[in-house]
């Protein structure tokens, strides 16, 4: 039987979150040992527009119409029929599947979104451009994150290291040659949308600080930017560190993610920082090919439950 399919990377940010929702810069690359896949298989048995859900990541195997409606698998679907003005999907089976780990920084939302956008699409007949594709991903997000910058949805619709600014045209960042990342998670879920709304009620009370902060991550960003394009990885890394510290000061690290920067630091990496929301998730550090399962193994033995090495070209 034909089946419409798609498989959708995480993606990790290298510079810049938190200060990216208040307009400044960040770097984000897609991660693609992790991967949500969806396959849409038609059900020419079933009652007429039966649309049955099976994610047991989430452990659902049930009719879509007996799903809340603000569940953002619900969410995704009914936008992509707004989109392409369809009312009623024929009967098919929709199964989402992901190795991306969930609260952990990875981008696992953005992807499953984006994978069943693409396949749904494609199953009416009518695949959708990536701009769109980004653009009902990024509508979804808010379910996740509250006020998302838009970051994940665009790392990986386009499945390249991107240097982002809110409402500005992507801009692609090619390194002068690939470089390699570890990534190594504290096991520790903490919901993006939780330090979001923390880092907002501070800007709130204190502006001036906030603002310091997000202008310092900002121009580290810039700077990384030049490095990434200029293969200066001796400048890359410690910029990583730099950036760990006024996220430290933002008060989103944890004792758990210093810990893990520190020991991928003093086992060799160039420079380390956490990613993403923090609080918990991943950190990630820069090292030299040759070095990269030695920084996996010490940040493992430093408490890690998982670690990934990602090339980025
Ligand atoms: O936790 P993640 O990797 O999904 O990233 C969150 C990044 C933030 O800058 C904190 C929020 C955002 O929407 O950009």
């Amino acid at each position: 039987m034909p089946h419409f399919s798609a498989s959708v990377p995480g993606k990790i940010i290298l510079f810049g979150e938190h200060a990216v929702v208040y307009g400044y810069p960040a770097i984000a690359i897609p991660v693609n040992k992790v991967q949500a896949k969806v396959v849409i298989t038609p059900n020419i048995y079933a009652a007429e527009h039966t649309v049955i859900i099976i994610a047991p990541d989430v452990g659902i195997h049930n009719d879509l119409d007996k799903l809340p409606i603000r569940n953002p698998l619900c969410d995704v679907i009914q936008r992509v029929k707004t989109e392409l003005k369809v009312d009623s999907i024929p009967s098919c089976t929709i199964k989402i599947s992901s190795t991306i780990p969930v609260a952990a920084g990875l981008g696992s939302g953005a992807a499953v979104s984006v994978a069943i956008i693409r396949s749904l699409s494609g199953f009416l007949g009518r695949p959708l451009q990536d701009e769109i594709v980004s653009n009902i991903a990024y509508e979804v997000e808010k379910i996740h994150h509250g006020t998302p910058s838009g970051i994940d949805n665009t790392v990986v619709v386009y499945n390249k290291p991107v240097y982002f600014i809110k409402n500005h045209p992507i801009e692609q960042l090619v390194p002068w040659q690939p470089f390699t990342i570890v990534i190594g998670d504290t096991g520790i879920k903490v919901p993006t949308k939780d330090t979001v709304r923390e880092v907002r009620q501070k800007w709130e009370k204190n502006q001036r600080k906030l603002e310091i902060l997000f202008s310092a991550i900002g121009s580290i960003t810039r700077t990384a930017r030049q490095s990434i394009k200029k293969g200066d990885w001796e400048q890359l890394g410690p910029l990583l560190t730099e950036n760990h510290a006024l996220l430290q000061e933002l008060g989103v690290s944890s004792k758990e993610l210093d810990h893990l920067v520190d020991e991928a630091i003093k086992a060799g990496a160039e420079g380390a920082k956490l990613s993403g929301g923090g609080k918990g998730g991943n950190i990630v550090a820069l090292t030299s090919i040759e070095k990269a399962e030695v920084i996996a193994s010490a940040i493992e033995k430093a408490g890690a439950v998982r670690t990934i090495i990602t090339t980025v070209k």
